[in-house]
């Protein structure tokens, strides 16, 4: 099969397609043909070498998401016929014409919705549909906040907190993404200004009372800029670090407050983990996909080949949505 290799650590020229064996499902296993997958920001690290893929998966293949149909199950495994059209996250290996996963931790692609919109949700549905609900434990009538809203899990989030219930603002350093994201549902949205600008503005969207749940995609100074913005009892839930490592907090503020901050990360998730949010993402989601309440954006389309492309634009920041890849 054709699968994208990290040759070695380093830009995005490291990266080559190289045949590989077919991958052989194991018990309780199926056997993908994958049409179309996702770039994401673990892709671009792991290629540079700072974040290794977990035990159990390709060391060298990236993608962390798949649409595709069943072609083989494994010995036992019975919940999928040989055609079905599936989708779902894995460690690691979805930059490739197959592979293997748990016949659980995939979940059925509706016909409304084509490869490549299929082959962009996972990772982006999954990660805002178990921050918003199980992390944030979010309530219809919360207001959310979500940092780096035109990014391809933000404009995500935006639609499913909406259909939750909820008033959805965002942040983003440009009006063009906040554009975007107020196509998709977002009421209010600020750019980057002076200290403490994030609490200044959800003070005037929500007069003066704070936000319920803050969806954190970028870390380092976001983060005590958000707290600062937080309601009575609000909850920040961090996702991504692209904007630092580290922040301070005002810990007066937290306890007198009463507010969580917890982190999350999907990747490293144990396999029973990543069942359990994948059938959730398939319950709660996926009927919004297939109705089209919920729809994935497409920044742009790369076929496997141009995997190089995919990685530099990604990392130029200039796409609001996802980047998809086509097999
Ligand atoms: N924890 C998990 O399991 C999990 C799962 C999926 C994704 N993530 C994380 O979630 C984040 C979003 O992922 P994504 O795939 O949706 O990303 P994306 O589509 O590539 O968008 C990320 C956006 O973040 C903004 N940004 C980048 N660097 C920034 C900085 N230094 N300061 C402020 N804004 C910055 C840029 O938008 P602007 O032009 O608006 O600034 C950029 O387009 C990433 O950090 C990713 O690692 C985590």
């Amino acid at each position: 099969m054709r699968a994208a290799v990290i040759t070695r650590p380093g830009g995005p020229d490291v990266l080559a397609v190289q045949q590989r064996p077919v991958p052989t499902p194991g018990p309780g296993e199926v056997l993908v043909r994958v049409h179309a997958s996702a770039i994401n920001r673990a892709d671009v690290l792991q290629r540079s070498g700072r974040y290794p893929s977990p035990p159990g998966v390709p060391a060298d293949i990236p993608g962390l998401e798949f649409a595709g149909e069943v072609v083989l199950n494994g010995a036992g495994s019975t919940l999928w016929s040989v055609g079905a059209r599936v989708c779902g996250l894995v460690g690691g290996g979805a930059h490739a014409e197959y592979l293997v996963t748990h016949e659980r931790a995939v979940a059925g692609v509706p016909d409304a919705l084509d490869w490549a919109h299929a082959g962009v949700a996972p990772e982006a549905c999954i990660t805002a549909h178990d921050a918003l609900v199980t992390q944030a434990q979010l309530r219809p009538g919360d207001t959310v906040l979500i940092h780096a809203v035109g990014s391809g899990v933000g404009l995500t989030a935006v639609q499913i907190a909406r259909q939750l219930g909820a008033t959805v603002y965002g942040t983003a350093r440009s009006d063009v993404k906040l554009d975007v994201a107020r196509d998709l549902g977002l009421t209010a949205g600020a750019t980057p200004g002076e200290p403490g600008w994030v609490a200044a503005a959800a003070r005037g969207w929500t007069g003066g009372r704070g936000i319920d749940v803050v969806l954190d995609l970028l870390g380092g100074d976001y983060v005590r800029e958000s707290v600062a913005a937080l309601a009575l009892k609000g909850r920040l839930v961090l996702i991504g670090t692209l904007a630092g490592l580290e922040s301070s907090l005002d810990l007066r503020y937290m306890l007198s407050r009463r507010l969580t901050v917890r982190g999350t990360v999907l990747r490293s998730r144990p396999l029973e983990e990543r069942i359990a949010v994948t059938q959730a993402f398939a319950r709660e989601v996926m009927p919004w996909l297939a109705n089209g309440v919920v729809r994935t954006r497409i920044d742009a389309t790369f076929p496997l080949e141009a995997l190089a492309e995919s990685h530099a634009l990604m990392e130029s920041n200039a796409t609001a949505g996802k980047i998809a890849i086509t097999m």
